[in-house]
């Protein structure tokens, strides 16, 4: 169960957050539980969740070890801090930041290789989805993500199916069409690294993910957890998620 803050919050408010929040999920052992805060809020966020059973992620990370790269993060950067995860090829990075398959790629690989875990966002746009395009956007961001990577090295990877459509709107995917997505990624990821790890691979699902229906979605068989934007900004409502 993965939080996404995007570009919210402060470090006290960071710090706030925690306060309220490892209370209320303390002992709770099903899930995985992770809150990627902005870069800033990295060092009091890990301090904060120090000994708990939340891990810190971050929003990216470059695919250089070190460099002139002006606004960028290293793998080694966040490991350094104590941070274990990282979301990769957002839909806000590929929409404003000008991410594309390839970078996610690079990305993904550095992520694998200096030991963090990465969550790779894949999902279509409205207009891809309404001209019966989901199938084919999904495949070729998998392929393309997941481009010379072996099951081996990719064995901590995690998926996050994130219908853009669906992000901040508003409107979810119904729990059926959820599935069906993270079905298509499962049979690609079973093309690509076979069926033991696509059997074992967690997708998570992302998109106007609220405490009313979570339920809903997490019953299905198909989805593994989820990335939750907005709702995760209030420890309530995120803790009220992880335990739905
Ligand atoms: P949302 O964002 O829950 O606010 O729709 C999800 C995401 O972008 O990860």
């Amino acid at each position: 169960m993965a939080a996404n803050w995007k570009m919210y919050k402060t470090p006290n408010q960071a710090r706030d957050f925690f306060r309220d929040f490892l209370p209320l999920v303390s002992g709770h052992e099903r899930d995985e539980i992770v809150v990627c805060p902005p870069f800033l809020d990295l060092p009091a966020s890990v301090e904060a969740a120090k000994g708990s059973n939340v891990s810190i992620g971050g929003q990216n990370v470059h695919w250089k070890e070190e460099g002139a790269f002006t606004g960028e993060t290293s793998a080694a950067q966040l490991l350094a801090l104590g941070v274990t995860h990282v979301i990769i090829g957002h839909s806000e990075r590929r929409q404003y930041f000008g991410e594309t398959d390839d970078t996610v790629n690079l990305r993904l690989k550095a992520a694998l290789e200096a030991g963090l875990i990465p969550i790779c966002c894949v999902g279509e746009v409205l207009e891809e989805r309404e001209a019966g395009l989901t199938d084919d956007v999904l495949r070729r961001q998998c392929v393309r993500a997941f481009h010379a990577l072996s099951a081996k090295k990719a064995a901590k990877l995690v998926v996050a199916y994130e219908p853009v459509w669906a992000i901040g709107t508003g409107k979810t995917a119904t729990p059926e069409l959820a599935a069906e997505a993270h079905a298509v990624i499962r049979r690609e990821a079973s093309e690509i690294f076979g069926e033991e790890f696509a059997g074992k691979l967690r997708i998570l699902y992302g998109g106007s993910v609220k405490p009313d229906n979570a339920t809903a979605l997490m019953s299905q068989e198909e989805i593994d957890g989820a990335l939750v934007g907005g709702a995760s900004l209030d420890a309530k409502s995120f803790a009220a998620i992880v335990k739905y």
